[in-house]
């Protein structure tokens, strides 16, 4: 692209009148597309931690995907996706059904988010979901602030474990850190229950849990254990300076000495993906 630019720009000193008008334009056009892409980069892309779309559940007792059902056409996904926005600017938690598709948002942290942070990352997952999700009706998408959800199958209530993501990095960790993390994890999630969002700071680390606002206090705890277990298994989570991992319906997360592990998180999170591939247990390391 530079070696182009420098190009026509050095044919354009030679040429005469009209040939160099049309050069600075083409030269003009190339900087409005890399400005605009540029702008979408930044406003569009949010950081996704995973999208995944499914195929669509089988309506029971039969073989005919539920897909072909009025549930799943675009016009009702789109009603759906458009009363999530609606409603974020309000709540940070809702469940809707629309004509036999169920979906729910929520934004991450406790009561005290604000409601245009919410609205603007449900805002974002929406617009995601409708340009690059087109004909899905089993779609899950977590960006950095919340998780956008549905289904032609109810899902409210029900507890789901399944892996989406698990993140962890950051390796000088010494071993009274790695203590004190795992104690601050497990005191949250064994020691705190019954809140759908919890938080705890231990020196320099902090940690955060939090369900979908679906499940119950039981189902919560199940999720949020499971999420531990997970986070313990892993090598690197165990000793890392953060992790993350996310399942269907709860996430764990924990850092410690800030910013270079988070931000090293970022830059991995803002990878673009592919969505529409069925998966069920993603796991990732960055290092
Ligand atoms: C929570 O919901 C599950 C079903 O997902 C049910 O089996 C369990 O009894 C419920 N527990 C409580 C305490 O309501
Ligand atoms: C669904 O949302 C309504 C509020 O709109 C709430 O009262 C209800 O408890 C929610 N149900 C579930 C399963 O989250």
């Amino acid at each position: 692209m530079k070696n182009k630019i420098s190009d026509s720009c050095r044919w354009s000193e030679l040429a005469p009148d009209g040939h160099l008008e049309k050069t600075v334009g083409t030269y003009l056009y190339l900087l409005v597309v890399a400005a605009v892409f540029l702008v979408t980069n930044l406003s569009v892309d949010p950081l996704v931690y995973y999208h995944y779309c499914w195929e669509p559940k089988y309506s029971p007792g039969t073989r005919q995907p539920k897909y072909f059902s009025a549930s799943c056409s675009e016009s009702n996904v789109n009603s759906l996706l458009n009363l999530f926005v609606k409603s974020a600017a309000f709540y940070t938690y809702n469940n809707f059904t629309v004509n036999g598709l169920y979906g729910l948002y929520q934004c991450s942290g406790g009561d005290d988010i604000s409601s245009g942070d919410c609205l603007s990352c449900v805002d974002q997952a929406v617009r995601r979901l409708q340009s690059h999700s087109v004909g899905a009706c089993n779609c899950a998408l977590q960006l950095e602030s919340c998780l956008v959800k549905y289904d032609n199958v109810m899902f409210f209530g029900l507890p789901d474990k399944t892996a989406m993501l698990t993140y962890c990095g950051g390796r000088s960790y010494n071993l009274d850190e790695s203590t004190l993390i795992n104690e601050l994890v497990s005191s949250l999630v064994v020691g705190s229950s019954g809140s759908s969002y919890r938080t705890g700071t231990s020196g320099e680390a902090q940690a955060v849990a939090q369900c979908t606002k679906d499940l119950n206090e039981s189902d919560c705890q199940d999720c949020l254990t499971e999420a531990m277990q997970r986070l313990k298994r892993m090598p690197i989570c165990s000793t890392g300076t953060w992790g993350d991992v996310y399942l269907a319906k709860c996430y764990l997360g924990y850092s410690s000495r800030g910013a270079t592990g988070q931000e090293m998180k970022k830059s991995v999170a803002a990878k673009p993906k592919q969505p529409v591939i069925p998966r069920l247990d993603i796991t990732r390391a960055a290092d």
